[in-house]
């Protein structure tokens, strides 16, 4: 049994077979009860299945606020539930590749050959040793150069919808993913904007920390432009708390603010600065995985849970996924800086209902 998930398994199985009776209420015990948990995930009732494949796009132009991190912890928190899940790896700096222990080397197959060159997804998604309900497409530092090369680039807003739709439809309906997290990176140009269109709803991670809603205002408002002209399905549908640190009044008074400010759609699982967490990715593995007892994991099953609780009763979406014709794109400047562009697409009325 070379596995090391594998071998934490079963001493844990056998510790608590002869422990029944025993004080299960020191830190030490609680936390091997949580491990067990995690690590028995497809022994437990697994997470409900979404009404509708859910495209989530991870996005917040701020670095440094946990969006690779959630995306990769979410994402194998939903595949070891039972979820089919696709992780899109849309940073140059590849970081979920990392975390998730996917090969990103120049020359790997990625995620810059199905937005710049001609391939499909299919030849460019990884399996992952997380589960095998996990699937990764990396970025290779290549996608560095997809910003500019995309310009030139026929419907470029709309190059990695077309690749999933695809994707998608190539697939039989019993290897669909029921889940598709791409994660942004930390800006607002082509690949987020790919992103943005490519997406059905938006997870935005806040960290609880000073300056958390800097920005904000600008990627909500790019949301809005993205909806109303070249992706009437997108909305903000999850706002998750991260590295929430329980210490500090701080910490409080800006999950107070976002939870007045965005209400339901704040997660009520927060994510809590967890050293664990950021020592992970260095093992090429997601928290749950590297210390399935851990506060950070069990937190990241949380929001899991809670996420596909709140999919499984989605309302269908005003555009479906293999959506026809694609309206008129505007120019990319006028989107970000907001100028005034040909009207293209229906109003926001489209929109989903909260
Ligand atoms: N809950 C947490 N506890 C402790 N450290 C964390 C936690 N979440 C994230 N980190 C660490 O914080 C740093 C930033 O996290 P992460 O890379 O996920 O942010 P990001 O928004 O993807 O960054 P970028 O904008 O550069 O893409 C990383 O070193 C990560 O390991
Ligand atoms: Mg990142």
């Amino acid at each position: 049994m070379t596995d090391p998930g594998e071998r934490l398994r079963s001493s844990l199985a056998t510790d608590s077979a002869s422990s029944a009776g025993s004080d299960w209420d020191s830190p030490i015990a609680m936390e091997a009860l949580r491990a067990t948990r995690v690590l028995h995930a497809a022994d437990q009732e697994p997470f409900p299945a979404p009404s509708r494949i859910r495209i989530i796009t991870i996005a917040n132009q701020k670095g440094g606020v946990g969006k690779t991190t959630s995306t990769v912890n979410l994402g194998v928190a939903l595949a070891l539930y039972g979820l089919r899940t696709l992780v899109i790896d849309l940073d140059p700096q590849g970081n979920t590749s990392t975390a998730l222990g996917v090969e990103h080397t120049v020359g790997t197959p990625s995620v810059y050959d199905a937005l710049v060159g001609d391939s499909t997804l299919s030849e460019v998604v990884h399996p992952t040793t997380a589960s095998p309900n996990l699937r990764c497409v990396p970025a290779t530092i290549d996608l560095a150069g997809a910003e500019i090369e995309l310009v030139s680039v026929v419907a470029r807003e709309h190059r990695l919808r077309r690749a999933i739709e695809a994707h998608i439809s190539a697939l039989p309906e019993e290897q669909r993913p029921h889940y598709v997290l791409i994660d942004c990176p930390p800006s607002l140009g082509l690949l987020t904007l790919n992103a943005l269109v490519a997406g059905d709803e938006v997870l935005i991670p806040i960290q609880c920390e000073y300056y958390a809603l800097e920005g904000l205002g600008q990627l909500l408002s790019n949301i809005d432009l993205v909806r109303a002209h070249l992706n009437p399905a997108i909305t903000v549908r999850s706002i998750l708390l991260t590295m929430y640190d329980g210490r500090t009044k701080l910490a409080d008074q800006v999950a107070d603010e976002v939870r007045n400010h965005f209400g339901d759609l704040v997660l009520t699982s927060v994510i809590p600065r967890n050293v664990r967490v950021s020592e992970a990715p260095g093992y090429g593995q997601s928290v749950l995985t590297y210390d399935p007892g851990s506060r950070g994991s069990t937190s990241y099953v949380e929001a899991a849970r809670e996420l596909a609780q709140r999919g499984a009763v989605l309302p269908p979406l005003e555009r479906p996924v293999t959506a026809g014709g694609l309206p008129p794109v505007p120019p990319v400047a006028a989107l970000i800086l907001g100028e005034p562009a040909a009207p293209t697409a229906e109003p926001s009325s489209t929109q989903e209902s909260q």
